[in-house]
């Protein structure tokens, strides 16, 4: 099967290019597809033909989405659009990457993780778009598959946020006394290598509609960081602190954790713990020595 990446040099999109690497794979840039342009989707996808589609392209940077919210719609909701318009046009499936931001407006804080069929309903701008993009796709491409995951970690960093959260901490962690973490924001960290070897098993499957993947079990930004720098061995103190003492543009979910329900159903392994992945990402970025 031919697929094409867009986004290939962003930090799932590298994950996926690995995953794939040795197979019919069309991995194109932002200089090479912009998803923004209609004209510019369709000359790529009527050039290379693909079978399958991932879309990965997003604006990312969460508060920046409250004051570019022209761009935020653009990328998010808009590439989408094309992106399934042109897929559809050509017979393609549409993997399409999607959040757990869409999820943490309702007023019950959950506690057993939010599956494919309950009601999305985001709280920040990012989410709203990054939703409407979901729903593009659901109505304008038949093959599609929207993929749903959380607090993304990976070797090549986050080209759209200029790193990652682990990284970001360990760094500071060197520099700072102490670190004040938000303990009050509950998701589930993942691996983009975990996840780009999920999407590689259901791409090629016909199970359309809306999965969740994310690494297994839950933790909040504060955990993240502990087990982090209990890990490299770095005893910087690390104090907990609620959202409201780090006030930021975009308002986050207290809970956001994607529960992979449809895996589950269909009888597909489940993704391994973040623990483990996250020993795995820091022994391949070097912070900790190889087994
Ligand atoms: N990062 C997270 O924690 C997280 C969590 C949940 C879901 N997600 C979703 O996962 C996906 C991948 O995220 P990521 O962390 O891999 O982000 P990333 O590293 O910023 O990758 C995004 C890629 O999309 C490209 N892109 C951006 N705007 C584009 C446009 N207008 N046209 C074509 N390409 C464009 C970027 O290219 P340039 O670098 O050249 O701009 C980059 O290669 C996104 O859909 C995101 O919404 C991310």
């Amino acid at each position: 099967m031919k697929i094409l990446i867009i986004g290939a040099d962003g930090q799932l999109g590298t994950d996926l290019c690995r995953v794939f690497k040795g197979r019919d794979l069309i991995p194109l840039t932002q200089s090479e597809i912009e998803v923004t342009s209609m004209e510019s989707v369709e000359k790529a996808f009527v050039k290379y033909q693909p079978e399958a589609i991932i879309n990965t392209a997003a604006f990312i940077r969460v508060d920046d989405c409250e004051t570019e919210q022209d761009k935020a719609y653009a990328v998010n909701a808009m590439g989408a659009r094309n992106v399934a318009v042109q897929a559809q046009k050509i017979g393609a499936k549409l993997a399409q990457i999607s959040t757990d931001y869409v999820f943490g407006g309702d007023p019950l804080i959950r506690q057993d993780g939010y599956t494919e069929f309950d009601k999305p309903i985001p709280l920040n701008i990012y989410g709203k778009s990054k939703l409407s993009g979901e729903e593009l796709v659901r109505n304008l491409c038949q093959k599609h598959m929207v993929v749903r995951s959380s607090g993304l970690f990976g070797v090549a960093g986050a080209a759209g946020k200029g790193g990652n959260f682990i990284e970001t901490m360990i760094k500071l962690a060197k520099e700072k006394p102490e670190l004040r973490v938000v303990s009050d924001q509950v998701f589930s960290p993942t691996y983009t290598l975990d996840l780009a070897n999920k999407i590689a098993e259901i791409v090629e499957t016909e199970y359309y509609g809306t999965f969740h993947i994310t690494n297994s079990g839950t933790c909040s930004w504060y955990e993240l960081t502990r087990e982090t720098l209990d890990a490299i061995g770095n005893k910087t103190p690390v104090i907990p602190i609620t959202s409201d003492q780090y006030p930021q543009k975009a308002k986050r979910p207290a809970y956001s954790v994607l529960r992979n329900y449809q895996l589950q159903l269909l009888g597909i392994s489940p993704v391994r713990s973040w623990q483990e992945a996250l020993r795995e990402y820091l022994r391949e970025k070097g912070h900790i020595a190889e087994r």
